[in-house]
């Protein structure tokens, strides 16, 4: 088999590299392909196309494999979907190898054949990894490759006939087709390009592990997200334990879900209630800057302590900081805050951060940030007792938020005694033992809690 270049942005081919297309003009957008030749052309040879009814179609019982692990059962929309295509990526050292493993455990463990083909680590090393997560292998169905050549890694998969197969990396394996090196752009889109004919073909559910580039695009998982069927990304602070897993593509479930782990000694262990976590040590203490806020991440709330702190200014401008919340969204809350409640920060530097290393990113956190801002420029603790959720207007209007009902309840079983809500949402609320404050404004809120 031969390999062309061809740009992505105009099409143009070429039989070797260039750093600019000849067609149109772009930069560095000339990509290797493997020309498959005639055999491509199937059109006439082949049996003749069948075109069926919507009705026609039977339905296959939706019968994923769940895993056994409820934070990735969740996250993938129940399980291990069969004939599926799941990217799963992450960072470095984040912890994808050893999810998968646990993730090989399981289903070895329910009786479904699974292969784990490595081109990063030993075969030793896993073996070590599985000893140090305390994986009794003697009864698994659970078997181990090294190999990256794409070819030979579909032989092993039809000699072996698994239910699942771990590929981990992605960007160790390789097309001897292509000339270019393991990881580039052509080898990483045309091996997943083939691994999804595979899983369609033979009906076995592939997760391929894709490391987060430095740059985040080239050869990295946006490459690949749309020929995929599930996008799950790894996240969370290497020197913080806790790692999040979130889908930001599922043909199978939602997109909205988030799975909440803890890397311990013994490998990845779910955290079933994640708002005690990212609560910090709020209750011990009631300081000026700190809030609490009820966010939503998919159908599950959290419970995030917000912390800012507001001091004079050393320079001409004044500096804005934030970990964890959007930084954009704070400079809005702010000049908000300027505008309509006559709060001065022109000579003050903000500081905003989401304690527990957790990522808010809900406009339902505003009310909580713009709160945790005027504590601490004005040194006035809030009651730790009360939870905030509101999104900010431009005008200072308080607009409501999506299920207050559930943001409510987690916030009433960890012992939350008030609410301050968007009035709007005062009718969908019933929560015995909770008291509900409902504000329209900006301004409203400020005087109802200072
Ligand atoms: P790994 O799964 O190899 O990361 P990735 O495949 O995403 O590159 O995880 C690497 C880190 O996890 C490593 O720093 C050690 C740590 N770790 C634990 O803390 N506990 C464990 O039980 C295991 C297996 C790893
Ligand atoms: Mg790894």
């Amino acid at each position: 088999m031969k390999s062309r270049f061809f740009c992505q942005e105009c099409g143009h081919q070429s039989f070797r590299w260039l750093g600019r297309c000849p067609g149109c003009g772009a930069w560095n957008t000339l990509v290797e392909e493997v020309e498959h030749g005639p055999a491509r052309n199937v059109r006439n040879q082949a049996a003749p196309v069948k075109v069926q009814s919507l009705s026609e179609i039977m339905m296959q019982e939706a019968s994923s494999l769940p895993t056994g692990i409820a934070e990735l059962d969740r996250v993938l929309g129940g399980g291990v979907a069969p004939a599926s295509l799941v990217l799963l990526s992450g960072d470095p050292g984040i912890g994808k190898s050893t999810l998968l493993l646990q993730v090989a455990e399981k289903v070895s463990g329910a009786g479904r054949r699974v292969l784990y083909a490595s081109g990063e680590e030993s075969l030793q090393q896993i073996k070590s990894r599985a000893s140090r997560l305390k994986i009794d292998s003697s009864a698994l169905e659970l078997y181990l490759v090294f190999e990256t050549e794409i070819g030979r890694l579909e032989q092993s998969i039809a000699e072996c006939a698994p239910f699942m197969v771990i590929i981990d990396s992605i960007q160790t394996v390789f097309d001897s087709a292509l000339g270019s090196a393991p990881g580039s752009v052509a080898q990483v889109r045309e091996c997943t390009a083939q691994l999804m004919r595979l899983a369609k073909a033979k009906g076995v559910s592939i997760f391929i592990v894709g490391h987060v580039t430095k740059e985040g695009l080239v050869a990295g998982p946006r490459l690949l997200e749309h020929i995929v069927d599930t996008v799950l990304y790894l996240e969370g602070e290497r020197h913080q334990s806790f790692r999040l897993l979130r889908a930001y593509k599922n043909r199978f479930g939602s997109t909205n879900e988030v799975g909440v782990f803890e890397m311990t000694e013994s490998g990845l262990v779910e955290i079933k209630n994640p708002s005690a976590l990212f609560l910090g040590q709020h209750f011990s203490s009631s300081l000026p800057g700190s809030v609490v806020v009820p966010t939503l991440e998919g159908t599950r709330p959290l419970l995030v302590e917000i912390q800012a702190l507001v001091a004079q200014t050393a320079f001409g401008t004044p500096r804005r900081m934030t970990a964890g919340v959007d930084y954009n969204r704070v400079i809005l809350i702010t000049a908000v805050l300027e505008k309509r409640s006559g709060c001065c920060l022109g000579n003050f530097d903000a500081y905003v951060n989401a304690a527990g290393g957790v990522r808010v990113v809900e406009p339902a956190a505003d009310l909580g940030i713009a709160l945790a801002l005027v504590s601490s420029l004005r040194d006035v603790p809030i009651d730790p007792a009360l939870v905030v959720a509101g999104e900010i207007g431009l005008t200072g209007e308080i607009r409501p938020v999506a299920g207050a009902g559930k943001r409510v309840k987690e916030a009433a079983q960890l012992g939350f005694l008030r609410c301050l809500l968007p009035a709007a949402n005062l009718t969908q609320v019933h929560e015995p033992g909770m008291e509900m404050i409902g504000v329209h404004t900006l301004q409203e809120a400020l005087a109802k809690v200072f």
